[in-house]
């Protein structure tokens, strides 16, 4: 079996992020999205794994670089503009050859693995094995209708009036038979050519299309929210370790990991906190549910369930929570009196202050 991880896209949800780096690599718990995607591929071990890109190729190569520090061996496949998920099974034709396939997109976290629900394909070796799992409100989510077998009866896209409550989510398992229905189906209403048409014509011409449930946590992290909310869960399952320096004064609490070369100076971190390589806390807050990356500097601050990526500074500012912070992003005060904000932030920024 290979992989094909889809790490293209547009990523409007993830603005501004998404305008300076490619979603799959936002860190949850310090490590990027696609390092957790190819960790759950290499459990299967499938080793031969085409990955889509976009037009952020060369950030992506950059840190997953030939895949051998991950034990597998990656293959680039570069797409022009996003034109929808079947479309990246289409350019990967060469690279997948005639070899069963299971297609992971690049922004899901499914920390509890997928082991078992490739073994019930390889076992039972449907033309397609969708994966779903069970939410509140499946109607902004792929729906997918079973018989009492587990067999795909339909899949509707985004139903006004749901039939389930079994929303897919972002793994599949295909043989070569999702090529011809690849080759079959038209781009939809959006623009692009639909993974779920390519299955529902599968089912329709009476292929055998299975379901398997997942039941472990699962989050598309397509937006800031889910984001922050993997990173909660993330950082849940954190083991604690001291490797940078704390000074007598700090205070660390709960689980927590500083890393090499940072230091906490005269803080109070309440764990799971963790504090990236090279990072300075002094006089602040952090925690819980917080990751701050490398080379950041915390002063003055108080910071809770957040995300800061690589070079962001916060100074002086109390409060703060529930934020992402993009790389060498810096948040401070002005001495220009009370409420008086000064904000110099780029597009489709969102900025919250007290009303
Ligand atoms: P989505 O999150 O559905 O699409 P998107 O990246 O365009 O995001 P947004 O809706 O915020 O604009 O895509 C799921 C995954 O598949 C994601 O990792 C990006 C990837 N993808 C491709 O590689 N090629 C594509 O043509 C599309 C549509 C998505």
């Amino acid at each position: 079996m290979k992989a094909l991880v889809l790490s293209g896209g547009s990523g409007t949800r993830l603005r501004p992020f998404s305008y300076s780096m490619p979603k799959q690599l936002i860190p949850i718990a310090n490590t990027p999205v696609l390092e957790h995607v190819l960790k759950n591929i290499r459990d299967l071990g499938v080793t031969e794994i085409g990955v889509i890109v976009g037009n952020r190729a060369s950030e992506i190569s950059a840190v997953l670089g030939d895949g051998s520090r991950f034990g597998v061996r990656l293959t680039y496949i570069p797409q022009a503009a996003p034109h929808g998920l079947a479309h990246t099974v289409a350019i990967a034709r060469d690279f997948l050859g005639d070899e069963d396939f299971v297609m992971y997109l690049g922004d899901n976290m499914l920390p509890e693995g997928i082991v078992g629900i490739a073994e019930e394909f390889t076992a039972q070796r449907p033309a397609a094995q969708v994966v779903v799992c069970k939410v509140q409100d499946p109607r902004s989510f792929g729906v997918a209708e079973l018989g009492p077998s587990g067999e795909v009866l339909r899949l509707v896209e985004k139903p006004a009036h749901p039939r389930s409550d079994l929303a897919l989510i972002g793994v599949y398992f295909f043989t070569p038979a999702i090529h011809r229905a690849v080759a079959s189906i038209e781009p939809s209403a959006r623009g692009e050519l639909e993974i779920t048409d390519a299955i529902q014509w599968l089912v329709t011409s009476g292929a055998e299309v299975r379901a398997s449930r997942y039941d472990g946590y699962w989050k598309d992290t397509g937006n800031v929210e889910d984001v922050l909310a993997c990173n909660r869960h993330m950082l849940a399952e954190l083991r604690p370790s001291i490797e940078g320096e704390v000074d007598a004064t700090s205070v660390l609490t709960g689980a927590v990991v500083i890393e090499r070369g940072a230091r906490i100076v005269r803080s109070r971190i309440e764990g799971p906190v963790i504090i990236g390589a090279g990072t300075v806390v002094e006089n602040s807050d952090v925690g819980p549910h917080t990751a701050i990356g490398r080379d950041c500097l915390v002063t003055g601050s108080q910071l809770e369930d957040s995300i800061a990526l690589d070079g962001a500074s916060v100074d002086g500012v109390r409060g703060l929570r529930s934020s992402l912070l993009g790389r060498s992003a810096s948040v401070g005060t002005t001495d220009r009196g009370a409420d008086h904000y000064r904000l110099v932030i780029g597009d489709h920024t969102r900025v919250e202050v007290s009303a």
